[in-house]
């Protein structure tokens, strides 16, 4: 953890900011008592914010079942996610909120559209009645595979509506990845659009639909929203237009009442072998945690215009931009493209038009705005924002300073929260009108989160130190399991230590108690943001006829974070070189996505491995980080392929 030095140096320290503290929904007051109760009694705690935040049908009787590592929570409660996002909105003392925006959307050509929380409800019923019509059942698992539009929401709301579980693949992966993503799932529906737009162009979805059902028999229907008009074929019988469907099917569609425990979500995520996992995620916990965390860490009002950036395949688009706004009753904005078109200053311009308050992006970014340069955001007026937000990965406290000066007007406070798909929600992160920030640190742990490092043997470290992040008590949105695989869900997050779990990522704690997340310490590469396994990668390239081995590894990059570097051994009689190179990079754009493709292949005719054959990717990252291979090589089987690699380095 080489970071570690330079951000202890970090002596900057925020105040909260005393008019932002004086109006926000958790003051220092609110905090302190929560985060007492929390650490006193987190099942108190949590019933409490259950209670005040989130509408049952029928009253939990029991907060907590922990049998480790399973969980449940609320046991007894019955409720709807659609009908806590919409209808308690429509309805006593909150009805004015009808007509007030619940999705402000703006297309990348552009074009702009804002559903009311009456629109949006309507919306919601006429498409749950669509898959009800489909014969989509409580129960049934819904691929959703689309750009970023209004209908993105609306699918997903109407899911949690008839307790049907979707699975939302994000449009960026490719036909193969989605057709895992189904199969896994076993989807019974597929709601998908003819394309979206990126970068000033159409790029079709649906073929890659065709593509990923060919030869399965488990999807019935599929749904295409047209978005962009580009020709689309259509197969009669499981294909069906959006726009016809929705004009027969009625509004009125009751919320089914729900038991706390049942699956809400299921979301696909890389860990360290080849297979993606699919967190399942379940109602009553899972809305709890998401609408507790909105309200208390973005200090989400009706006034505010609150903006999220991340796409709606991630966990992020899915907790913080739908369901913990909406849940709170406040106004989300959608945005379909790319943030640097048609110009450097997209973001900013929809800032200032849109007069957003709240702005929550990830530190990639970031840094990518700062390297653009300050001309752009300085075009805009954005004293609109009051509070920002940062996820994903590691903030450098360089970039944080940017933030804060150039978008935050230093004004603003900016609340670095981490978290995880496998969290659900927020678990380390500052309370804006109650925690001092420093630049790069995530602070502290939400009231009720039980976070600590741990040494690799399992004990508590007492700042500063630095260890393994661990989280010891069970939290309400936790994943419940990997679908399908409950050996892997104990073996990934539950055997390294007892009955804890075991995030996946290093930390640091500083002498006041302030967590540093160093980033993943597994075969998982974030890049800008996203995760990607180093196996995943790996497979797709050895499924390449002219490869023979691969190994991948993550090198430190200044945009995106970590980029991907593949060391690859072609088959005998196979040249390596510049074709090579540019097919393998098609080849794991179509076996995963554009996302995974590598930034650098190294082609060579031996990789280092150890006496029982397993490749030594530490000594791989200090060659592709451009760093002397130094550490332990004691047990490397041929101390002449390192030398060979880092030739094929000059
Ligand atoms: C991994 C989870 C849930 C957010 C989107 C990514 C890294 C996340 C931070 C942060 C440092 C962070 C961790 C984590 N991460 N937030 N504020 N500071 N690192 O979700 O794909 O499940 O990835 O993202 O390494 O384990 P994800």
């Amino acid at each position: 953890m080489p970071d570690i030095e330079s951000l202890l140096k970090e002596k900057r320290i925020f105040k909260p900011n005393s008019d932002f503290a004086r109006q926000a929904n958790w003051n220092k007051k609110t905090v302190r008592e929560y985060r007492a109760l929390g650490a006193k009694n987190p099942q108190r705690f949590w019933a409490k914010m259950a209670r005040e935040n989130v509408s049952w049908f029928t009253p939990f009787k029991k907060v907590l079942d922990w049998k480790p590592p399973f969980a449940k929570w609320f046991i007894g409660g019955k409720l709807n996610v659609s009908y806590n996002c919409l209808d308690r909105h429509l309805e006593g003392e909150n009805a004015w909120r009808r007509n007030k925006a619940a999705i402000i959307w703006e297309g990348e050509p552009g074009d702009t559209r804002t559903l009311t929380f009456g629109d949006l409800h309507r919306e919601v019923c006429k498409f749950a009645n669509v898959l009800k019509a489909r014969g989509v059942k409580k129960g049934d698992r819904v691929a959703l595979y689309m750009p970023m539009i209004p209908e993105l929401a609306i699918a997903v709301l109407a899911c949690t509506r008839i307790g049907a579980p979707h699975s939302v693949v994000f449009g960026g992966f490719s036909a193969e990845a989605l057709r895992d993503r189904i199969d896994d799932a076993g989807a019974k529906l597929v709601v998908t659009a003819d394309g979206g737009y990126r970068r000033g162009s159409p790029h079709a979805l649906k073929p890659a639909v065709d593509e990923a059902l060919e030869g399965t028999d488990i999807v019935g229907s599929v749904v295409v929203v047209e978005r962009t008009g580009q020709a689309t074929k259509m197969k009669a019988g499981r294909d069906f237009w959006w726009h016809d469907l929705m004009d027969e099917a009625s509004a009125v569609c009751a919320p089914a009442k729900l038991d706390a425990e049942h699956p809400l979500f299921i979301l696909y995520t890389s860990g360290t072998t080849g297979k993606p996992k699919g967190i399942l995620h379940t109602t009553g916990g899972y809305l709890t945690h998401v609408t507790t965390t909105s309200k208390a860490i973005f200090d989400l009002k009706d006034e505010d215009t609150y903006w999220c950036t991340a796409d709606i395949g991630w966990i992020t688009g899915h907790s913080y931009v739908i369901y913990g706004p909406l849940a709170c009753g406040a106004t989300t904005l959608m945005y379909e493209g790319v943030p640097t078109y048609p110009a450097p200053d997209r973001l900013w311009d929809i800032i200032e038009r849109h007069r957003v308050t709240i702005f929550y992006t990830a530190p990639t970014a970031i840094r990518t705005f700062i390297r653009l340069g300050d001309e752009h955001p300085k075009k805009h007026d954005m004293s609109s924002l009051r509070l920002l937000g940062t996820v994903g990965e590691p903030i450098n406290p360089e970039a944080w300073m940017w933030y804060h000066r150039v978008i935050g007007g230093k004004r603003c406070p900016i609340v670095d929260t981490w978290w995880q798909t496998e969290t659900g929600g927020i678990l380390i992160t500052p309370l804006p009108a109650a925690v001092d920030t420093v630049p790069g640190s995530a602070t502290l742990p939400f009231p009720g989160i039980d976070a600590e490092v741990y040494t690799e043997e399992g004990d508590p470290t007492t700042p500063p130190a630095g260890g393994y992040l661990v989280i010891r008590k069970p939290w309400p949105g936790m994943l419940r399991g990997i679908w399908g695989d409950s050996a892997r869900f104990k073996e990934t997050y539950w055997s390294q230590y007892d009955n804890t779990y075991f995030a996946g990522d290093g930390a640091h704690r500083d002498k006041r108690g302030y967590f540093w997340i160093m980033g993943r310490i597994d075969d998982v590469m974030n890049i800008s943001g996203h995760r990607i396994g180093t196996m995943e990668v790996e497979s797709a390239l050895v499924s390449h006829a002219d490869v023979a081995e691969a190994a991948v590894v993550g090198r430190p990059d200044e945009i995106t974070g970590t980029a991907i570097v593949a060391f690859v051994t072609p088959k005998s009689g196979v040249e390596a070189g510049g074709d090579l190179n540019a097919a393998l990079r098609m080849h794991v754009t179509k076996q995963i996505g554009a996302i995974a493709k590598p930034a650098e292949i190294r082609f060579t005719d031996a990789l280092p491995k150890t006496r029982s054959g397993k490749i030594m990717r530490r000594l791989l990252r200090d060659i592709a980080g451009g760093k002397e291979a130094m550490g332990d090589t004691s047990t490397l089987e041929d101390y002449s392929v390192l030398a060979r690699l880092r030739e094929s380095d000059e």
